[in-house]
């Protein structure tokens, strides 16, 4: 092979050892085998040799041309694998690597206890069902024996909508939805409505202006006052525990008659006294009665023919007592501090 010949080939394989990639792959290709490159050029030159040195020189020419790209093929072979290797290598998962522990919220107490509310009546052959936070007066009010005008009517410190013919409250209580449940079906009725409820209150560690209730109505042939004692205490019971007492005392409501409060004795005292129940050994749990003649009227029921017992109760309460929670604001304060609190409490 004649000296330019071999100063090309050892050029040619030098520059391509030191090829790290495909782009000095395709510099390579272009400056040595492309049609601009020093073998083609190489080529042209043999159009000035007389016969015999041409036959010579191409033979040699075509010799190189093949081991230079067999050369290239080898070295693009290898490239190819290392980069392979080092993508293998970077995206390997170190499966001893301890995992990160993924950030795993909880219900919101009020939902949790609503949850459980529901659960505990379903087992005793309740539906639950929701209605409108957006209420009728008709409904709040008058369709539950509170006329207008009625002194009744101020217990419920009552935030109204402004509206010019129809007077429309954010719902005190979950009791028209006893209304509304009365008026799209025929007894047996057996639901609790769980809800969000408002009053125009100030707020202290024992008042907000929105809370949620549970409201439970049962109507059917033959209700009487032994079927409301006989669940609620069931109720209690399941909630805070298999010993528990209750106390059924007269109050007043306008849509029952006669009229209770239920309490409880004291979880964390056991009737002892103590500063939870106020040293009287019982905690007042919940509104209840016999649901009034003229409600079962107002709604289309006979109230010969049927009668029923109904309940309402506050859900936050409910959660304070049960987790002993000091303020009733903290639910509504969206602080994780506390709500994650609840995250493996059994509510
Ligand atoms: N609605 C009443 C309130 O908000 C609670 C209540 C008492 C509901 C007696 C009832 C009931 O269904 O029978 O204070």
């Amino acid at each position: 092979m004649s000296g330019t010949l071999t100063t090309l080939q050892n050029d040619a394989l030098a520059t391509l050892e030191g090829v790290r990639d495909e782009a000095g792959l395709a510099d390579w290709h272009r400056d040595v085998l492309g049609r601009k490159g020093t073998l083609s050029a190489a080529m042209r030159e043999l159009g000035s040799l007389d016969e015999d040195a041409r036959r010579e020189r191409g033979r040699e020419l075509n010799a190189l041309k093949q081991q230079l790209e067999a050369a290239f093929e080898a070295r693009q072979d290898a490239i190819k694998a290392a980069a392979l290797n080092e993508r293998l290598r970077a995206e390997s998962i170190d499966v001893t690597l301890p995992g990160r522990e993924p950030f795993v919220g909880n219900l919101h107490p009020l939902t949790a206890m609503i949850r459980e509310v529901s659960d505990v009546f379903a087992h005793l052959g309740f539906q639950t069902v929701e209605g409108p936070e957006v209420e009728l007066a008709e409904y709040s009010f008058d369709m539950l024996n509170i006329p207008k005008d009625h002194p009744a009517r101020d217990v419920w410190d009552t935030i109204f909508i402004e509206s010019d013919n129809v007077e429309i409250t954010l719902r005190p209580h979950t009791s028209p939805m006893q209304i509304r449940t009365m008026m799209q079906q025929e007894p047996p009725v057996r639901v609790v409505v769980p809800g969000r409820t408002y009053r125009y209150e100030a707020q202290d560690a024992t008042h907000e202006w929105h809370f949620h209730q549970v409201e439970g109505l049962a109507v059917d042939r033959g209700i009487t006052m032994a079927d409301l004692k006989g669940t609620l205490a069931e109720f209690a019971r399941q909630m805070f525990g298999a010993g528990r007492k209750v106390r059924f005392r007269c109050d007043f409501f306008p849509f029952v008659e006669p009229g209770v409060d239920m309490s409880i004795d004291c979880p964390f005292c056991g009737g002892r006294g103590c500063r939870t129940c106020k040293n009287s050994g019982w905690i007042e749990l919940l509104g209840a009665g016999m649901v009034h003649p003229n409600v079962l009227s107002n709604v289309g029921y006979d109230p010969k023919v049927y009668s029923g017992w109904a309940f309402g109760m506050g859900v936050e309460r409910l959660v304070m007592l049960k987790y002993n929670v000091q303020d009733i604001r903290l639910f509504a304060a969206n602080d994780l501090r506390f709500l994650g609190q609840f995250a493996r409490a059994r509510l």
